[in-house]
């Protein structure tokens, strides 16, 4: 075989290639045209057998030549993807722009939970009345949740709160925030003025109870505090989250940790006091517990009970936001987190 009709072909091969390209306006149809030179069944790679014929001399030059024209092709497919993609973007960037258009809502970002735009509001109340913020461990001991604060063992009082143990007797999850008030007040000179918001764990699980929920634990403890300071407290951080024009009432109740206790209603802010479901025809809606530290959990924690009183108070986040947000229904949507539902809230 004559190397140079080799050469000459290939030459031809490549001049035929580009005059082929320059038709082609589309990526699948110049990688396809460069598959039909140099793929497997390509015409460069079925020129390429016939090497074998040419004289042993010439093979190097002939090598060289092939070499070439795949580069050759190579290159002008590159060229070509690339001045194609300049064009789409030139002809993308040249679309008319409709500048009145309104702009496009980023998706899936991050906003905070109803329940955390609550409980952020909740706290900032109380911050804004001086109120310090405390924490503590949402596994504790029988100690901290039940013990110190008055439930003697095997006390009937211990009934009222369904408990998840961990190890019966010793570890569990807390039923309230209330052992925050211990830890508080053996850690914390006097005087204590914190509130402690939080996640709780009980047993029940229906439609009006979540076995997981939240709860703010108020605990002021000093010299000379009443129960009138308890009242003034309730009723301002009241007036703030429901309104001015809002009633309360204190209702006498029984807590093991404060004596006098008494559970705070409101008077229910759909109806105005004159029944409806909302507040099962009472007129009133049941918000907190609350009461005087009792003097037995103030000796437990070494304090002087005959020097120093307190008031605490402990309040259902999740009740607040049902109210807040009136028309919920059931207090499970807040911890299905449903986007659907989630996306409703704005802080
Ligand atoms: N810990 C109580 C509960 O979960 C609520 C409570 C009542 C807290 C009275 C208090 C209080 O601090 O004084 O049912």
């Amino acid at each position: 075989m004559d190397p140079a009709e080799i050469i000459a072909r290939l030459d031809d091969l490549g001049r035929q290639f580009e005059a082929r390209l320059e038709a082609l306006d589309q990526e699948q149809a110049i990688r396809a045209c460069q598959a039909a030179y140099l793929g497997g069944k390509g015409e460069v790679t079925a020129l390429r057998k016939l090497i074998k014929q040419v004289e042993p001399a010439a093979r190097k030059t002939v090598g060289q030549a092939f070499n070439q024209v795949k580069e050759r092709i190579t290159h002008a497919t590159g060229v070509a993807l690339q001045r194609l993609k300049e064009s789409e973007e030139r002809a993308y960037l040249e679309q008319p722009v409709d500048l009145t258009l309104p702009g496009r809502q980023p998706r899936g970002i991050g906003r905070l939970h109803p329940i955390s735009i609550v409980m952020h509001d909740i706290v900032d109340i109380f911050v804004s009345m001086g109120f310090d913020v405390a924490s503590g461990p949402e596994i504790e001991t029988d100690y901290y949740n039940f013990a110190a604060l008055n439930f003697p063992a095997d006390h009937p009082a211990r009934d009222m709160q369904d408990t998840l143990f961990i190890k019966e007797g010793k570890t569990l999850l807390r039923t309230h925030t209330s052992p925050v008030q211990i830890r508080t007040l053996l850690k914390r000179p006097l005087p204590v003025q914190i509130v402690a918001p939080g996640a709780v764990y009980r047993r029940d699980d229906d439609p009006t109870h979540s076995p997981m929920f939240f709860q703010i634990e108020g605990l002021l403890v000093d010299e000379g505090v009443t129960f009138a300071h308890l009242r003034g407290t309730l009723e301002t951080f009241i007036h703030k989250v429901f309104g001015k024009d809002v009633t309360l009432r204190f209702r006498p109740s029984f807590f093991p940790f404060t004596e006098p206790s008494a559970e705070v209603d409101i008077q229910c802010i759909s109806c105005k006091g004159s029944g409806c479901r909302l507040c099962s025809h009472t007129g009133w809606l049941e918000i907190l517990g609350s009461g005087m530290v009792d003097p037995n959990v103030l000796e437990e924690v070494g304090i002087d009970s005959e020097r120093y009183t307190g008031f605490a108070f402990g309040l259902g986040v999740d009740r607040v936001a049902m109210l807040r947000y009136e028309g919920i229904g059931t207090i499970k949507l807040f911890y299905e987190n449903d986007p659907r539902f989630l996306g409703c809230f704005r802080s």
